[in-house]
């Protein structure tokens, strides 16, 4: 029998928190401003995309303590157990924190609403790079919306923050790592308020036997989408059942084939590894949500709700992926082409999640291309995705994967454009021909992102793009090369 405890507990600042009044619909924004009288912490959308919520959360990933920034609208309150959780009243005690100093210095605030998210924004990044450059600080506020200051002094103060020692997060840091691995007590958390339970199993073989005891469970990972589904649409999700703290479920690992990502491993954590492996990747994946989202959405979470403009399927359909699903018998391996089977349906059966994603790195020489289109550049759902590798022998494509988000009900490879260049010259003409097969290959919709004829278009503007990068480089194609 699995021991079990009734409350969370977590740090709160500089002070211990235990909570037991918790159901799988509260959320982290509001036990900090209505239970602890927090208010520092705004509230804007409720939805994950304007960043006045930002708070720090700082997490033990395999004995090391990382503190990255989170949107609390969305956050579970029972996901931060066993976590440090830093609110923007922590940051000043005697004298402002350095980010703090630079937003005044730098007028960088006028009605003030979103000014907490920005400081915290700032402040995850302050703590991680300690001369960021304005790209960098660009990609850091991604996820954080003003309507009156403007951007300009914003950045402004990031870039001229200083180091100082005005900082509690790395005054306590050991302090902090040693108390929360003391919080991780290794028993099963089960809450409940108004009769509707979360629980967060020990560990995965835990998660096994709870996926098959219980009926009807939510697996709640980074809760980006769900956070937004329970706040938007009051989604019940009793019984949750959260596995982002699953240490099992967080590894990486990497061999001369593959690089093996656990399911609950973040978009952020991810990224450093795939980017430094597949450099290409990295425009894409800063395209993904911003910050504060690949902080919190995990990989398996992306993959395992089926979307069909999920972010990462294509780049997975593209290098070629395995899935490993576990259940309370075993695991077995599905091929990332075969899990996507209709709108809303994956290859996972009853009492089954994701636990591994084996990622296939690419041949040496291959051409690769990762593309994102939406309305908006930062913190959008793409229109169309498209993810390309080509394998050449000389001047001949001996193999193409092609995948593309977007296009179908679920996101796809596309075997007759695929077909189109298979064993034909690597030239624009045999892109052309491939852009016209993918007629064959999807009926895309019109929606809200786009008409089906700008889908059409797009995808067969990405496979051109994708060849003049990759053939001609340094020919410009973006904007702000064209400026
Ligand atoms: Fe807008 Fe949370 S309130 S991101
Ligand atoms: Fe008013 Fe940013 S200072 S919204």
């Amino acid at each position: 029998m699995t021991a079990t405890r009734r409350e969370i507990r977590l740090l709160l600042n500089d002070r211990e928190v235990a909570c037991g009044d918790v159901g799988p619909h509260d959320m982290l924004l509001d036990f900090l401003r209505t239970d602890m009288r927090l208010a520092g912490t705004k509230e804007g959308c409720a939805e994950g995309d304007c960043g006045a919520c930002t708070v720090l959360v700082g997490t033990l990933r395999h004995g090391e303590l990382e503190y990255g920034p989170v949107t609390a609208c969305i956050r579970p309150l029972a996901s931060v157990d066993g976590c440090h959780v830093v609110t923007v009243e922590h940051l000043a005690s005697e004298r402002l924190h350095p980010v703090q100093e630079a937003m005044v210095e730098s007028h960088a605030s006028q009605c003030g609403f979103c000014t907490p998210g920005f400081v915290m924004a700032l402040c995850a990044l302050w703590l991680r790079t300690p001369s960021p450059t304005r790209r960098e600080v660009e990609v850091a506020l991604q996820g954080n919306l003003c309507r009156c200051t403007g951007y300009r002094p914003i950045v402004e103060a990031a870039l001229r923050a200083g180091r100082g020692d005005g900082d509690p997060l790395t005054a306590k840091r050991d302090a902090v790592r040693r108390r929360l691995g003391e919080l991780r007590d290794g028993r099963r958390v089960e809450l409940e308020r108004d009769g509707a339970r979360v629980l967060l199993p020990a560990d995965v073989d835990d998660l096994a036997r709870l996926l098959e005891q219980e009926r009807d469970p939510v697996l709640v990972a980074g809760a980006t989408d769900i956070g937004v589904e329970v706040n938007r649409q009051l989604r019940p999700i009793s019984p949750a059942i959260c596995i982002g703290h699953l240490d099992e479920l967080a590894g990486i690992e990497r061999d001369d084939r593959a690089i093996v990502l656990g399911a609950a491993v973040t978009w952020e954590e991810a990224g450093r590894v795939l980017i430094e492996a597949i450099p290409s990747l990295r425009d894409f994946w800063e395209r993904v949500a911003g910050p504060q989202i690949r902080t919190m959405g995990t990989v398996g979470g992306n993959v395992a709700n089926g979307s069909p403009v999920g972010d990462l399927p294509p780049v997975l359909l593209a290098l070629g992926a395995e899935l490993e699903l576990r259940g309370n018998r075993g695991c077995r391996t599905v091929g990332i082409d075969a899990f996507f089977l209709g709108y809303g349906r994956q290859d996972i059966r009853p009492g089954e999640f994701l636990k591994r994603i084996r990622v296939f790195l690419p041949k040496p020489g291959a051409r690769l291309g990762f593309y994102k289109v939406s309305k908006r550049r930062d913190q959008d759902i793409a229109a169309v995705a498209g993810a390309f590798n080509l394998e050449l022998d000389g001047d001949t494509v001996t193999g193409a994967r092609l995948a593309f988000g977007g296009m179908a009900a679920v996101p796809s490879r596309a075997p007759a454009a695929e077909a189109a260049c298979t064993g034909r010259p690597w030239q624009a003409q045999t892109m052309h021909a491939a852009g016209a097969a993918l007629d064959r290959d999807f009926t895309p919709i019109s929606d809200l992102r786009g008409t089906a004829g700008y889908r059409s278009l797009v995808a067969r503007n990405l496979l051109m793009r994708f060849h003049l990068e990759n053939s001609e480089p340094g020919v410009p194609v973006r904007l702000e090369q064209v400026r």
